[in-house]
């Protein structure tokens, strides 16, 4: 294959820490396919998919990029772009297919042979052990609003951790427990699909108990290994000045970030955050708390967008994305606003707010212990067509990267420790809900004959990689 990179040598104006990590991240569902083949058994997606109404145009994962068959050739593709490393997510119900007893070897062996040949690439495999693919036995169980699952999962960490943690060094538990528990049992925009405001405070609490447990008994196994988990973080502000306002970003903030962050790192849920969903009934035990807050070695953070809230009374707008449905149960549909703050939108309908991406950095170094720090995800997503030719011309995804590195950078330049990005994604892939409609990758794929085609934002970021930072602005 031939490379990506230009052959340009001219120095970054903002350059990068030496050993900072170039990346690209995707997800198992979104990419693999091959739903029925070498032992998987079903995930709540795969149901949630044939449920009706569920996803755009009852689209699904049986296929996605076929990358469970093509995975040579996209690690090939990863090594024309210059990566350094390849953040992906391990299939549970491919390794467990109940989630539960017997493990499938030939399940894992496709993580075997994938780690091989990134590692024979010189890139970094950076697997994500639960990426919102449930096995479907577990969600026939109760799901994450049973405690049991959580000891599952570590079961299942364990079992994957010891087939390649010699060879992998750096483990992310769960992704975006936020989105696995609110969009999945409180909204029902996710699988499973359930409505349920008590279930999904359960949910978030033992996919938080699930990754300390996971960390715990990786640990046990490989010490020097590095752990953490993905949680997908806003900048929230509110409207205006006004208290109402002031305090539905305080609320949305709570739920958002902090309800996440404090056990994690500090080890304590938010007191407020307890008190506005009391009527809920959340009463975690507080031993878990312990389990929750095992020091970690990174964190990984997914930044997209800022919400602005409001909290006076008026039309509750909803954009492509809006969580206000997810929130709508906790925080009353009348009391909490998500008001567009004029700022353009990606094709998502979620504006482009890079210093957002600045504050959160700035403020987990300010208000947490100080840790390692990984862009995990972070890119745009559009409604794209190619050009005769397949080529793309994405002028707005280079511009969004651009933007959010340079916030990055700005970040380490003021002391955060900050080693690595990782764009979403690698590849035009299942956008969940939106099923195929919404593109987010650097190379673009033709679903019908799973061509994949570089775009411009792949050359352009190849030529980051290369030179080791940004060029100076235009
Ligand atoms: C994140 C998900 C990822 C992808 C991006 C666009 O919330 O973790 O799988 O869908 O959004």
């Amino acid at each position: 294959m031939t490379s990506l990179q230009d052959d340009t040598s001219a120095a970054p104006a903002a350059p990068f820490p030496t050993g900072f990590r170039w990346g690209a991240a995707t997800a198992a569902y979104q990419i693999e396919g091959a739903a029925g083949e070498g032992g998987r058994g079903p995930s709540i997606w795969d149901t949630f998919c044939r449920t009706p109404g569920k996803v755009l145009n009852g689209e699904n994962g049986d296929v996605a990029v076929d990358h469970y068959h093509r995975f040579r050739e996209d690690v090939a593709l990863m090594s024309s772009l210059g990566l350094t490393a390849y953040r992906f997510s391990i299939s549970w119900p491919r390794v467990q297919p109940t989630g539960a007893g017997s493990f499938n070897s030939e399940g894992l062996d496709f993580y075997r042979r994938l780690v091989d040949a990134l590692l024979e690439a010189g890139i970094e495999p950076w697997p994500t052990l639960y990426h919102w693919d449930l096995p479907q036995p577990l969600e026939d169980k109760g799901g994450w609003p049973e405690r049991e699952t959580a000891h599952r999962f570590a079961e299942y960490a364990a079992h994957v951790h010891a087939a390649l943690g010699d060879r992998v060094h750096h483990w992310t538990t769960v992704n975006e427990p936020w989105c696995a528990a609110f969009l999945g049992y409180a909204s029902g925009e996710h699988a499973p699909g359930r409505r349920d405001p008590s279930a999904s405070l359960l949910a978030a609490h033992h996919l938080l108990l699930g990754h300390g447990l996971a960390v715990d008994a990786m640990r046990a196994e490989t010490p020097g290994n590095r752990f953490g988990a993905a949680v997908n973080l806003y900048a929230v502000s509110p409207a205006t000045d006004a208290p109402e306002d002031v305090d539905a970003a305080r609320r949305i903030d709570g739920l958002q970030n902090r309800l996440f962050l404090d056990p994690l790192l500090l080890g304590r849920y938010p007191e407020d955050v307890l008190a506005d969903t009391e009527r809920y009934g959340f009463a975690p035990p507080d031993a878990d708390l312990a389990v929750i807050s095992r020091p970690i070695d990174q964190l990984g953070i997914n930044y997209y967008s800022r919400h602005t809230v409001a909290g006076t009374p008026g039309e509750a707008t909803q954009t492509a994305s809006s969580p206000f449905s997810t929130y709508s149960p906790w925080v009353g549909s009348d009391h909490v606003r998500f008001v567009p703050a004029g700022r353009p939108v990606t094709g998502m309908g979620w504006e482009i707010d890079e210093r957002g991406l600045y504050e959160v950095l700035t403020r987990l170094y300010r208000e947490y212990p100080s840790l390692p720090l990984y862009i995990t995800e972070n890119g745009a997503g559009y409604d794209e067509t190619p050009d005769g030719d397949g080529t793309v011309q994405d002028a707005g995804r280079i511009a969004y990267i651009d933007a959010h590195l340079r916030a990055c950078h700005d970040a380490i330049s003021e002391g955060v420790p900050l080693h690595g990005y990782f764009t979403w994604s690698l590849l035009d892939n299942f956008e969940w809900a939106w099923g195929y409609s919404k593109r987010f990758g650097l190379v673009h794929v033709d679903y019908a004959t799973q061509r994949r085609v570089p775009k411009d934002s792949a050359r352009w970021y190849a030529d980051v990689i290369r030179r080791g930072g940004l060029p100076g602005r235009a």
